[in-house]
Parts: C-alpha cells; structure tokens; sequence
C-alpha cells in the first residue's frame, strides 16, 4: 500500500468518525426530551409510592411535577431548534444522515449531559441573567484589549483577535461588536450547532429582534433546591440582537481543534482565553502555540482557573501544573508578564438561588510577546 493510500484511508476514517460524532451530538439534543422527562417520571413515581398521609402533606407536589415537565418541553422545543438550524449550515456530504444513523448513534450520557450543560451555557452567553458572569470574566479581558490595543478611530484596520474555545461566542462577539476583527474558535459540536443558532437565527432586518426564545436553564436540578419556583425560572435570549455588529465589523467563528487550526506563525494581535487553557491535554503545547501565533507585540490576555479537563480521565493523557508552574512556563517560553493578578471571584454557569453555589479564584494574565528576541 501507497503511503498517500494509507493517508486517504485514515482521513476517511476521520470523516466517518466525525458523521458519527456530528449525529450523535444532534441525537443527544433529539434526545434532551425522552431523557428529561424520564427523570420527572421517576420522581413522580417515587413520590407516589409514599404513604398516602405523607403524600397529603404536600398535596401540591404534583402539580409542581407538571410545571417541570411543561419546562422540560420548552427546552426541548430550543434543543430541536438548534438541530433545525445546523441542517443548512454545516451538513455538506460527509454528514448527511440516514434514518439508521438516528438509531444507530444513540446519545451517551455524558452526551445528555453536555446538553444540559449547553442550555446553562445560553444563560451565562446570551441572557441578562448571565450579566453577572460576563462582567466577572469578561469584562476584565475586554478592559486590558481596550487598554493595550486601542482601536484605530481613523481609517486602517483594527487589531485581530483570535478568542479560542469561545464556548457560545459571546466574549468574540462583543469584541467584534467594538471593531476589533475577532474570530472565535471552538471545537465542540453542542457549542457550534447552539452558537450557529444564536448568532445565525436573528433577522438581521430588525433591529429589536431579540428575548424571542425563553429556556429553564436549572429545571433538571433536583438537589439543593430552595424553592422549586427557582427551578421553572425561566431565561429569554438573546439578551442583545446578534445581527446588530457595525457594517464595518469582522467576525467570524471557526470549528475545530486549536492545534490544528492554528499554526501561522505571527499571525495575531491578541489572542483572549477564558476558561480555556485547563482543557489541554498538554498546557504547554496551548501556551507555546499562543506564542508562536502572536506577532512581536502581540498580547495573550488569560481568565480562569486550572480545573484540568482530561485530569484523571482514562484513557486521556494529562498534566497537571500548578499556577506558579503556569507563570514559570509563561516566561520561560519568553513571554513578558506584564499582569499577574490573582483570586478574582467568579462563577460558570452558576445558578443563584441554588443551595450549592460553585466560585472559582481567578487568575487574570497578561502576557506580551517581545518584540525581538533578544
Ligand atoms: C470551559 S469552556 C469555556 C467557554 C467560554 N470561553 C466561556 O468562558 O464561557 C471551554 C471551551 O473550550 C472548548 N475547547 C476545549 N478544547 C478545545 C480545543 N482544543 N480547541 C477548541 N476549543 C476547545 C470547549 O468545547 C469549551 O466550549
């Protein structure tokens, strides 16, 4: 066998792969309903099998019960929604689907669960609810890009920023919203079908277009509920028109694995992470590629904590460093730090009126590529 033989054998085994994973992701958004309900199900179940005196003492438990299944549908109608709108924008060939792929690649439940996760994702993104966590997280990043890459009010191009694993895009977007030519980067299909439906749905006609889809982000939570009215709360989104960027803007999303779509040297102005480098496999091989991409000059601006991905994944290689080591390798692969602020509070994709709530202490990081270097 040819090696080019061999290289076209194994790209299209890549590309099967990816149909499948591609109509898994659909499937599992498909699924949110089934699955969901399921779980309403069994606590219906359950609290009918109490003794009859128990269950009179909460004689409106059920009707409760109901209000999180009419959620449940709610959600489901956005989840098929975002299934609708990828059929035009990224099915080509490789993913058309048959029949049998919809029964064949059946969701996991950690893919379930990516999906849950995603409609808290559109709180934190795109909803006035999700505010608080953008003025913790990305506030901070937009300010220090104001700061050390002013825009140019004249004529002339404005600074580039690449903003990589940009979740549901919302950090790129208001970048590009001030003039800066912004691409987000994102490798996750639950991302990428949600985004496309953000940012692609709105018509671009109308300037008010905007609050015109509600989700119940929380209502599949069962523990450390104070009230269930807290659980049925519902979100509208988006929170801004997504269509409503300046004639002149640039922005753009691209799909796929960092390493792989970045490897210019040079390339970038700024490059903007938040909640992002702790997804490596290998931290250093991101923080070595954000070096190489940037031009002499360029800034990288970092948030978030080290809540390593892959750590004690099996089957996952991963290192775990320490923030110090961080900083270390920072330098050593000949960055200047020029900010190094720590314990700054913040949340992701945190909901208040939990019993539970989450907070991580930040790290803000600004670190500049010298110019030369000597
Ligand atoms: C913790 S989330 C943060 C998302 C967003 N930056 C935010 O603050 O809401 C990390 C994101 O990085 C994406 N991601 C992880 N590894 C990636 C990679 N190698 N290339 C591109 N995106 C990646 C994940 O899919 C996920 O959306």
């Amino acid at each position: 066998m040819t090696d080019s033989v061999e290289q076209n054998g194994s790209i299209m085994e890549e590309d099967i792969e990816e149909a499948i994973h591609f109509t898994r992701v659909l499937n599992s958004f498909r699924s949110y309903k089934k699955d969901a309900l399921a779980h309403v199900l069994t606590m219906e179940k359950n609290f009918l099998q109490l003794p009859e005196a128990h269950r009179k003492l909460l004689p409106n438990h059920l009707n409760i019960l109901s209000g999180i299944k009419t959620c449940v549908e709610q959600n489901s109608a956005i989840c098929m929604e975002i299934v609708k709108s990828c059929g035009n924008a990224f099915q080509n060939k490789s993913y058309e689907e048959t029949e049998n792929d919809k029964t064949t690649t059946n969701p996991r439940p950690m893919d379930l669960d990516k999906v849950r996760t995603t409609l808290k994702q559109i709180m934190r993104d795109w909803s006035e609810q999700g505010q608080v966590e953008r003025d913790q997280c990305y506030k901070p990043i937009i300010d220090e890009i104001n700061q050390r890459l002013p825009l140019n009010k004249d004529s002339g191009l404005n600074p580039t920023v690449l903003v990589p694993g940009c979740g549901l895009g919302r950090l790129a977007w208001e970048l590009a919203r001030m003039g800066y030519i912004c691409e987000g980067n994102e490798f996750s299909f639950f991302m990428l079908f949600t985004s496309n439906f953000i940012l692609n749905r709105t018509p671009h006609s109308s300037a008010d277009n905007f609050h015109q889809f509600t989700i119940h982000p929380w209502v599949t939570q069962k523990c450390n509920v104070s009230t269930w009215d807290s659980v049925l709360a519902s979100v509208r989104f988006p929170d801004v028109n997504p269509a409503l960027l300046p004639p002149s803007s640039r922005f753009s999303m691209a799909a796929g694995d960092f390493l792989d779509c970045y490897k210019k040297q040079n390339t970038w102005n700024c490059v903007a992470t938040c909640y992002f480098i702790d997804t490596a496999h290998n931290i250093i091989s991101y923080i070595e590629r954000i070096f190489h991409i940037l031009v002499p000059g360029g800034v990288w601006v970092n948030l978030g904590p080290l809540l390593y991905h892959y750590a004690d994944m099996p089957h996952e290689p991963s290192v775990e460093f320490s923030y110090e080591q961080i900083i270390q390798i920072v330098k050593n692969v000949g960055f200047e730090i020029v900010k190094d602020q720590r314990n700054l509070d913040s949340t992701y994709v945190n909901n208040p009126s939990s019993m539970l709530q989450y907070s991580y202490k930040c790290c803000l990081l600004v670190a500049i590529k010298p110019l030369s270097n000597s």
